[in-house]
């Protein structure tokens, strides 16, 4: 029984710790309310003409892409956890765009970063980096990243952010002008106001997670389909359940596709997954181009073959509605690789048949040559 009081034990604190916690904090925030919201395009579907598509233009955030939103929360997550200080070095595992963001806040509130990165990172994705003055650390294998990051942080007495794990946790899935909010929001005026579908690819799959959480809470109709590529795990462990499913090599579209399923995987938030041929991904993007007039990254043509496949099946169906997708980055940063075809022949791809497949599909109905595998609710047996 416990006679008489304790003294209290306190954390062993830091001069001014929480001073310096408050002030990152109250930094991150003024840069937010700096900060415009994303954009909503409508995207032509010629050959769908009642089905409405639109991407959601996530290449508009300060640091280019998606991750943008992520590595904000991750840090606010990090500081309200007492995880940082003044001092502290920030290390992170990542394919590179939320190297690119989460380097761009360290330098925000005065941190040091370190990026750990495949050395197959694209060159500009490496420029942008160490432009926001994080250091890149590149390893050989994309499956090394993970020990490599926990090694570093060891070795430097620094933070390993963790993204992979902590994506779903740290994004506030019910508001604060997450990318679901956001996209309801935007949509309000448009004929088809509640999507169908809202079609999102995976790295950490945090994205998806917080698009279908939120779905969920709010109660609306719209069901989510996840993209994947490729050299990745996800479509067949959300086939079959089983989630230690493992890979050796990586994906070659750049943020999404993973050789293991990541702690920030969702499949309970999602209700459908579709598998998407790399080459019908890079010839999307460059219809993309025609369409939009300027170049996407990898993995909107990953959703953007999703959507249409999706469109065309509503289609079919005789069904009128909306569709929204992401465009996760642009493509300025694949000049060198997705958008130079010497690099595509290099690795047997020829793009110009694909492109007009994907020309014929949007324009005229044709099917797309590449039936994606579908697990999930859009994988309805008689079809
Ligand atoms: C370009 C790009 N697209 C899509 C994604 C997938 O986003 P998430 O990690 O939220 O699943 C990433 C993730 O790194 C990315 O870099």
């Amino acid at each position: 029984m416990i006679r008489s009081l304790h003294r209290v034990v306190a954390a062993p604190e830091r001069p001014d710790s929480r001073s310096w916690e408050a002030g990152a904090i109250r930094t991150i925030e003024a840069d937010f309310n700096r900060s415009a919201d994303t954009h909503l395009i409508p995207v032509p579907l010629p050959a769908t003409p009642d089905v409405h598509l639109y991407l959601k233009d996530e290449s508009s955030h300060p640091t280019g892409s998606l991750k943008h939103r992520l590595a904000r929360s991750l840090f606010l997550y990090a500081l309200c956890n007492g995880w940082l200080h003044r001092e502290s070095t920030v290390i992170e595992a990542s394919s590179g765009s939320t190297a690119v963001s989460e380097a761009y806040f360290a330098r925000l509130i005065g941190l040091k970063f370190v990026a750990v990165i495949p050395e197959t990172t694209s060159p500009e994705k490496i420029a942008a980096i160490q432009f926001y003055g994080g250091r890149c650390h590149l390893v050989k294998h994309p499956q090394a990243v993970y020990g490599e990051a926990e090694r570093l942080a060891r070795e430097l007495g620094g933070h390993y952010m963790d993204q992979f794990t902590y994506a779903e946790r740290a994004t506030d899935w019910r508001s604060n002008n997450n990318i679901a909010e956001s996209i309801f929001a935007q949509m309000a005026q448009e004929p088809h106001p509640v999507p169908k579908w809202i079609v999102c690819s995976c790295g950490t799959g945090g994205t998806t997670a917080t698009i279908g959480r939120y779905i969920r809470y709010r109660c609306f109709d719209t069901r989510v389909c996840a993209t994947d590529p490729e050299n990745s795990v996800f479509f067949d462990a959300y086939a079959s359940g089983d989630m230690s499913l493992r890979l050796q090599n990586g994906s070659l579209i750049e943020g999404i596709g993973r050789p293991q399923v990541e702690r920030s995987f969702m499949p309970g938030a999602i209700d459908a997954m579709l598998k998407v041929p790399d080459i019908a991904s890079l010839a999307a993007i460059r219809y993309l181009q025609q369409v939009l007039g300027r170049r996407c990254g990898g993995s909107t043509g990953t959703n953007f073959i999703g959507a249409l496949h999706l469109a065309r099946q509503m289609h079919e169906d005789g069904e009128r509605g909306s569709i929204v997708t992401i465009l996760c980055d642009s493509g300025e940063r694949y000049l060198r690789s997705y958008y130079d075809d010497t690099w595509l022949a290099a690795r047997g791809m020829r793009i110009e048949p694909a492109l007009a497949a994907v020309r014929a599909c949007a324009e005229e109905g044709i099917p797309l040559p590449w039936t994606p595998g579908a697990a999930g609710a859009c994988a309805s047996p008689e079809r």
